[in-house]
């Protein structure tokens, strides 16, 4: 559920029309729902109730300070994979000490920065890796808590470009090599081992591949556990979310395994994995991005031209393949729709929409019918709060977009639209130009 919904003929974010939102502050431009926010965190967090858990938001899927504080407030900890993301949290207001730092390149710097934050864990995912930590915590007379990513080699059914937990990609440790990577890290006298991680994947609908991943992995977390005195058990993120209503009912898509049957929701997920969780006796920590922001954002475009080209129908948009990336890299959908229905409706009109980046990759749909527009519409893409605006780039020297917050009938800018200039501030032409 989220708090996108169509009042008196107008698309409405909780208690705010989003026309008002386009006019006021121009397009392009994202906006959040923070009770869909909120809400999405509170599902998980209930279902995850019976164990004690804690819920680290991937900060990579929306990192906007705004964000992160609605989820800061509502008790959330973080999944971060930078020094920079770290440094964001700490300037929402989070909590350093609930966060998991992953990643595979973690560099000196990063590491003691994040140990002088003591953060809760670094995940690791190499051997390399965990000795430079030891080596940076020894240097600042420091124990750095660990856990190793293991890698279960599970086929999670997603797009190819973001599945992680099998061994054709660079993430985590090969399950065989666990045990005796966990015993030579044991000898290193910095590092504390304090859990193990898996994540197998995003935007995984389904609930069999996470039940199959905790299943192989199972008994070698017991046996870590008992032998190094584990707190915690983390399942990762990778929980998706219906970008397709046709989805539901059935119409296959990339990220559709053909063994689907049930969607994911909080309760079929728990349903299926705390029962397996739950004898373990760790705590257990999850780290969900898209299920938390992706249906709470929205990204609202203007549409510039409507030009028709042999059989097809372009409408071409202000906004581009450098505000949201998902379409032209995964083939990804999103829902288009116009913010205010006209009377009638009219027929549906087969449309690519289009973007103005010199790039015939840039498009947000290629012939869906949708109801026919004209300059001045204004259109919003649905699902666009997770890995929207953080993939943004200022490609044809195009600004980075606004962002704005909903609260019930209170709106408010978390992100001013980028100035042009600051695009090529950091910029010289040097001396030998001149
Ligand atoms: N934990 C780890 C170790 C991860 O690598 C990721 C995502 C997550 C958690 C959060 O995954 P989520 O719950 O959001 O699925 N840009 C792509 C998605 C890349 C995901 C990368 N890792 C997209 O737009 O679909």
């Amino acid at each position: 559920m989220h708090d996108f919904h169509f009042a008196d003929g107008q698309l409405h974010c909780e208690g705010v029309a989003l026309n008002t939102l386009a006019k006021k502050f121009g397009t392009p431009l994202y906006v959040y729902s923070q009770h869909t926010l909120t809400d999405h965190f509170q599902k998980l967090d209930t279902a995850m109730a019976p164990v004690d858990h804690l819920i680290c938001f991937a900060v990579k899927s929306n990192s906007n300070l705004a964000v992160l504080r609605v989820l800061a407030n509502a008790g959330s900890g973080f999944d971060i994979v930078s020094a920079g993301e770290l440094q964001r949290v700490i300037a929402a207001g989070g909590n350093p000490r609930q966060c998991v730092f992953a990643g595979v390149g973690k560099t000196e710097k990063e590491i003691e920065f994040a140990l002088r934050q003591q953060v809760y864990s670094f995940n690791c995912e190499s051997e390399p890796e965990l000795l430079r930590i030891n080596r940076v915590a020894a240097r600042l007379k420091k124990v750095a808590p660990v856990a190793v990513r293991i890698n279960p080699n599970i086929e999670a059914h997603t797009h190819a470009k973001i599945t992680t937990g099998t061994y054709e990609n660079k993430f985590g440790i090969a399950f065989e090599q666990v045990e005796a990577i966990y015993a030579r890290a044991s000898r290193l006298k910095n590092l504390h081992l304090r859990g193990v991680q898996m994540h197998i994947g995003s935007q995984i609908t389904e609930t069999t591949p996470f039940e199959q991943a905790v299943k192989k992995v199972l008994p070698l977390v017991q046996k870590l556990k008992t032998k190094y005195a584990l707190e915690f058990f983390s399942v990762g993120g990778g929980l998706g979310i219906i970008y397709d209503p046709m989805l539901a009912s059935g119409r296959p898509a990339w990220w559709h395994s053909p063994a689907a049957k049930n969607i994911l929701t909080p309760a079929s997920y728990a349903a299926r994995i705390l029962p397996l969780l739950q004898p373990l006796g760790l705590k257990i920590l999850m780290e969900p991005g898209r299920f938390i922001s992706g249906n709470a954002g929205v990204l609202l475009t203007r549409v510039e031209f409507v030009k028709r080209t042999g059989k097809k129908n372009f409408v071409i948009v202000d906004a581009a393949m450098n505000d949201l990336i998902r379409p032209a890299f995964y083939d990804a959908h999103h829902e288009i729709v116009p913010l205010v229905k006209k009377a009638g409706g009219g027929k549906a009109v087969a449309s690519d929409v289009v973007g103005p980046i010199c790039e015939s990759g840039d498009y947000f749909c290629k012939d869906r019918p949708l109801p026919k527009v004209g300059e001045g519409d204004h259109l919003a893409l649905l699902s666009a709060g997770a890995y929207g605006f953080v993939m943004a780039s200022t490609y044809n020297t195009r600004p980075l977009a606004a962002e704005v917050l909903v609260n019930g009938k209170k709106f408010a800018l978390v992100r001013e639209r980028q100035p042009v200039k600051d695009i090529w501030a950091g910029e010289k032409v040097v001396a030998w130009l001149k």
